[in-house]
């Protein structure tokens, strides 16, 4: 029996197995909740290539499945050393799996590979993550300054929930705004500075370099919610302290599966599983280790799938465009957000699978929505994002409703605006024909001035 099924095993495996070592010449590294390699950082796809790859238990190519929710030790002396926390996942001690799991650990590796961070933990849901390291940086009655454009969920927890539950306030500003940003932030008392790299559903490009050197200098943690430009922009790479995602979207990519991630220092992912006082511990947004396999077969063609949504947005984007639209798109160059996303973005990942078409009036988009799904197939009406089909909403009515007219305005939310999450299913010839009759169909019916 090799030793570290002595010291450890789950207690479902009557049969202790040999277990492989990781390629790269890592097997002595104890890097179980530190990515070391981000050293070497230079492409998010790199990066994910080079991070510690997992066999499973009998040496298949893919990681195990470690399903069982409680481990067992060979010596009664093991258990009180591991909750002490003098022995952990980075040894191989495992206690139970909302505390660490390994295959749910050997995700998070990938994926705080695939951020640049030292490390990362996945989570239920997008909300989960956020929640949870909200409430890891915040005490009760503490600050935050956050984007006043974000996910209509995200927005929510921050305006009604967190201050009726535990005092927290948040001052929402327009982060494009550099000093308005730089005077909401109280020193002392302010202690995360919040925002969208793109932002939901406005696709507004964040400034991460200039915020964090802002945050920072008012001694604030710096968190970036990358869930609409995974690959393409890296925002720790820029200078972000935590990312956050919601992994339902394009990291999952198969509109099948509720998860999230968050990813950053390696001292508060441990924080945040502190048997005591962490709020992955002690909330349990824990993640099930058949979905953690699931999702990490799937991040090794992330960045093949990024690039082909971001041709695609950008190849029907410049169309709608061309055809009278108000297209909303980074890739575009009138896009007031252009350059920047050029300057801080990943080589060759492009601009985003995202964009909005903006129709003015909440019928006119409903109208175009309707017949882009049921007369030519272009898209499905639906929420959330980064699927292999295009999944179209007006934001106004959907996922920005959390807010009212007002801070709808202010967030730049159109009644008509269509955000649009570019799929990569049909062709490309296809699914502009499908654009073309769609828009001829709506000037026959007299909604569309002709083009
Ligand atoms: C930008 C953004 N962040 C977070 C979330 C929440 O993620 P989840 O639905 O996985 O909880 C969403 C969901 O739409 C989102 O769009």
């Amino acid at each position: 029996m090799k030793e570290s099924v002595m010291n450890h095993g789950d207690v479902n495996a009557i049969i202790p197995t040999k277990k492989r070592s990781p390629m790269n010449g890592q097997e002595d590294e104890p890097t179980v909740m530190k990515n070391k390699k981000q050293m070497k950082w230079n492409d998010p796809m790199a990066s994910l290539a080079d991070a510690r790859h997992e066999f499973s238990e009998h040496g298949g190519v893919n990681m195990s499945i470690e399903a069982s929710a409680t481990f067992t030790v060979m010596e009664p002396e093991t258990m009180r050393r591991m909750f002490t926390g003098e022995l952990g996942p980075e040894r191989d001690f495992f206690i139970y799996s909302r505390h660490f799991n390994p295959t749910v650990l050997g995700l998070s590796r990938q994926i705080a590979a695939l951020e640049a961070t030292e490390a990362a933990y996945c989570t239920s849901s997008g909300m989960a993550a956020i929640s949870s390291v909200i409430l890891q940086l915040c005490n009760s009655g503490g600050h935050l300054v956050a984007s006043r454009t974000l996910y209509g969920g995200t927005y929510a927890l921050f305006a009604h929930f967190l201050p009726r539950i535990s005092g927290i306030t948040t001052s929402f500003v327009d982060v494009k705004d550099l000093r308005a940003v730089e005077e909401a932030i109280v020193e002392g008392k302010t202690s995360v500075l919040y925002f969208e790299s793109v932002s939901n559903p406005t696709l507004t490009v964040a400034d991460v370099p200039e915020l964090c050197r802002i945050g920072h200098a008012k001694g604030v943690t710096v968190v970036v919610d990358n869930t609409f430009a995974p690959m393409v922009l890296s925002p720790a790479k820029l200078g972000a302290d935590v990312v956050v995602h919601s992994v339902s979207k394009y990291i999952s990519g198969g509109a099948d599966i509720i998860a999230g991630a968050v990813c950053g220092p390696a001292r508060l992912l441990n924080s945040m599983m502190d048997l005591h006082q962490g709020s992955f511990m002690l909330l349990g947004p824990t993640m099930n280790p058949k979905v953690a396999f699931e999702l990490s077969q799937r991040l090794p063609h992330l960045g093949i799938r990024m690039k082909e949504h971001c041709n695609r947005a950008f190849a029907y984007a410049m169309r709608l465009k061309k055809l009278g639209l108000q297209v909303i798109y980074p890739g575009l160059e009138d896009h007031p957000d252009h350059a920047l996303m050029k300057s801080l973005g990943n080589k060759e990942y492009g601009f985003g699978g995202m964009f909005c078409v903006d129709m003015e009036t909440e019928e006119k988009a409903n109208h175009f929505m309707n017949l882009l799904q049921n007369y030519t197939q272009f898209g499905l009406m639906a929420v959330s994002l980064g699927f292999h089909e295009t999944l179209m909403s007006c934001s106004g009515s959907s996922t920005s409703s959390e807010l009212n007219d007002k801070e709808k305005a202010l967030a730049g939310i159109s009644p008509g605006l269509i955000r649009m999450s570019i799929g990569f299913s049909g062709t490309t010839e296809q699914r502009l024909n499908q654009l073309e009759m769609t828009l001829s169909r709506m000037q026959e019916g007299g909604l569309l001035n002709k083009y």
